[in-house]
């Protein structure tokens, strides 16, 4: 069977209907996802974290994102199969040409995800000329959260949001086929969603975006430490993971999930 495709994802978005996405790291995950209907299965260097045990994702390599997307990529057969680029595997185009091409000719990936505005614009252009199909992140960009000054909601002020809007019509532009906006208040990324064509992914950014993701591990509550106030534990109410998973993409669907609780002003 067939992967989904980014045309099919662009339908999605044109018939306001949600797309879902969900991290996945191993094959069993990753077949549980795939079969309970998930949309996208987004390989995440989240996996520093929630699998690695770092406190940050800054330690992951390209060689760690090939393994588990390899594993998902096993685990998985209609899903749309995204990887994260790792910290500084994409520092300049002609690294994110090399470190892109290993993910998806090792790893089996189908787009890369990278974060970053204006400056990738360059990047964006250059690996999507070559065939390689590129998601933006945008908003809180982990691989940042030294520079940003720790783990916090973006585009608060006026001149923030201004430049969040800007930077994903640039990479809109540049080529990027979906965007990822992580932590913005949610009526930013309602106009986001409503300006850019293609389809825009929120986790913490309010209900007004074309689909959502969590992380995997804390959508299940398992995630050691605090969860992120944005995301919910659906483990908790469905009492089996398969139950969560469908539980999590119904409330996508439906509209139910992110309500108030999980939306930042
Ligand atoms: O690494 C990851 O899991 C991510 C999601 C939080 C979007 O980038």
């Amino acid at each position: 069977m067939s992967r989904i495709t980014l045309t099919q994802l662009r339908k999605l978005k044109s018939a306001g209907e949600k797309i879902t996405c969900l991290t996945a790291y191993d094959a069993s995950f990753a077949h549980l996802l795939d079969q309970s209907g998930t949309n996208i299965l987004l390989v995440g260097d989240s996996l520093g974290m929630v699998i690695q045990g770092h406190d940050s994702t800054l330690p992951v390599t390209v060689s760690d994102m090939i393994y588990h997307c390899q594993q998902v990529h096993r685990g998985s057969e209609k899903a749309l199969l995204i990887v994260d680029m790792p910290f500084m595997s994409y520092a300049t185009p002609d690294i994110a040409l090399e470190s892109a091409a290993r993910l998806m000719r090792e790893g089996q990936a189908q787009m890369v995800k990278l974060e970053g505005g204006t400056w990738l614009v360059e990047t964006v252009q250059m690996l999507t000329e070559r065939g390689i199909p590129v998601c933006a992140h945008l908003g809180l960009t982990p691989q940042s959260v030294h520079q940003i000054g720790g783990y916090r909601v973006q585009g608060r002020t006026e001149r923030a949001a201004k430049c969040i809007r800007d930077d994903a019509v640039a990479l809109q532009t540049a080529g990027a086929s979906l965007l990822i906006l992580e932590c913005v208040p949610g009526e930013l990324a309602s106009d986001i969603t409503a300006l850019l064509d293609i389809p825009v992914i929120g986790i913490g950014a309010g209900a007004a975006c074309d689909g959502q993701v969590l992380v995997l591990h804390d959508m299940l509550g398992i995630t050691p430490g605090k969860r992120p106030s944005f995301s919910k534990d659906f483990l908790q109410e469905a009492g089996s993971i398969p139950a969560a998973i469908e539980a999590f993409i119904n409330a996508v669907k439906n509209g139910t999930f992110p309500g108030a609780a999980h939306t930042f002003e």
